[in-house]
């Protein structure tokens, strides 16, 4: 007889390799039984056998090509249909393959079904379905050019900055329902993206990329400790929080009634 977790049922997108096979296994390593979707069904068969071996979980696996709006569909219907799902990782994703100017549109709307539309749709879906049972857990991979897109190919960095405020957005949504939610803002990591594209993480400065298990157990402890946002890299959290002050503070003068001085508009008449 197959025995379930009693942790529940962690369904990751992009588990077949990188990132997402790394949580994987660290989720395994807790209990978490798995549903693993991703493309290559050749490694999703072998990541079902090692981990369903090693760690006496059970392991599911869903072929899906998230760029397809069937495909995603068909996720979607998991989430809602297994209850045993209590944590969902959004992670599937695709880098950029070179400089926004000469870039191939095409290519750049398959990286916005796949970074934007499905992992909107799946987030958000999952936001629905946990709240309605009270319970469970969402992980939005996004990454830290979310805060620095001067420095990045731009739809990339959009994508992933569409992460960062869809996650912080439905934090405020999720307070108080039971149902937790975190993005995690990698920088470099070390995985398959880059060549993926014809490129290469190898002429990089090396203390700039991560170890994708040191990316993931860094990102785990972050999400024990209950952070909405965790970059694994950042020794002074205090630059995050100064970050929120300065948005905080910007909060009172981002909506009102008249244009601002400078902009040669009619002020109201101080009392
Ligand atoms: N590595 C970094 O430096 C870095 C930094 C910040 C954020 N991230 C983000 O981390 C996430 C994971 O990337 P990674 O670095 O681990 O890269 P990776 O090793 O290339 O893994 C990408 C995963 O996404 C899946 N995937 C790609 N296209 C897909 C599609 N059309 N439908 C379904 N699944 C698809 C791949 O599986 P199949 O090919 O089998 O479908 C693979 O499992 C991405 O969202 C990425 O943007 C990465």
């Amino acid at each position: 007889m197959e025995m379930s977790s009693t942790l529940g049922t962690a369904l990751i997108t992009g588990a077949s390799s990188g990132i997402g096979s790394v949580y994987a296994d660290r989720l395994a390593r807790r209990g978490y039984d798995l549903v693993l979707v991703a493309r290559d069904r050749e490694r999703l068969t072998a990541a079902k056998s090692r981990l369903s071996a090693q760690y006496c979980i059970s392991v599911d696996t869903l072929e899906a090509d998230l760029v397809e709006r069937s495909d995603v569909l068909k996720v979607e219907e998991r989430l809602r249909s297994d209850p045993a799902i209590v944590l969902f990782v959004n992670n599937a994703g695709v880098g950029p393959n070179g400089p926004l100017l000469s870039n191939d549109l095409d290519y750049l709307d398959r990286m916005v079904a796949l970074n934007v539309v499905a992992a909107n749709r799946l987030a958000v879906a999952a936001a629905q379905i946990f709240v309605a049972r009270k319970a469970g857990a969402i992980i939005n991979t996004a990454s830290v050019v979310a805060l620095a897109p001067e420095i990045f190919n731009g739809t990339y960095s959009g994508t992933k900055a569409f992460m960062l405020s869809l996650t912080e957005s439905l934090a405020a949504d999720l307070k108080d329902t039971g149902v937790r939610i975190q993005a995690i803002l990698p920088g470099l990591t070390r995985t398959e993206i880059f060549d993926r594209v014809g490129s290469s993480m190898d002429n990089l400065n090396p203390d700039m990329v991560m170890e994708a298990t040191d990316m993931v157990d860094a990102a785990l402890a972050g999400f024990d400790q209950g952070e909405v946002l965790t970059i694994p890299s950042l020794s002074d959290a205090g630059l995050l929080d100064s970050l929120h002050a300065a948005r905080t503070a910007l909060g009172p003068h981002l909506s009102l009634k008249n244009p601002a001085a400078r902009y040669g508009a009619p002020q109201s008449i101080a009392s």
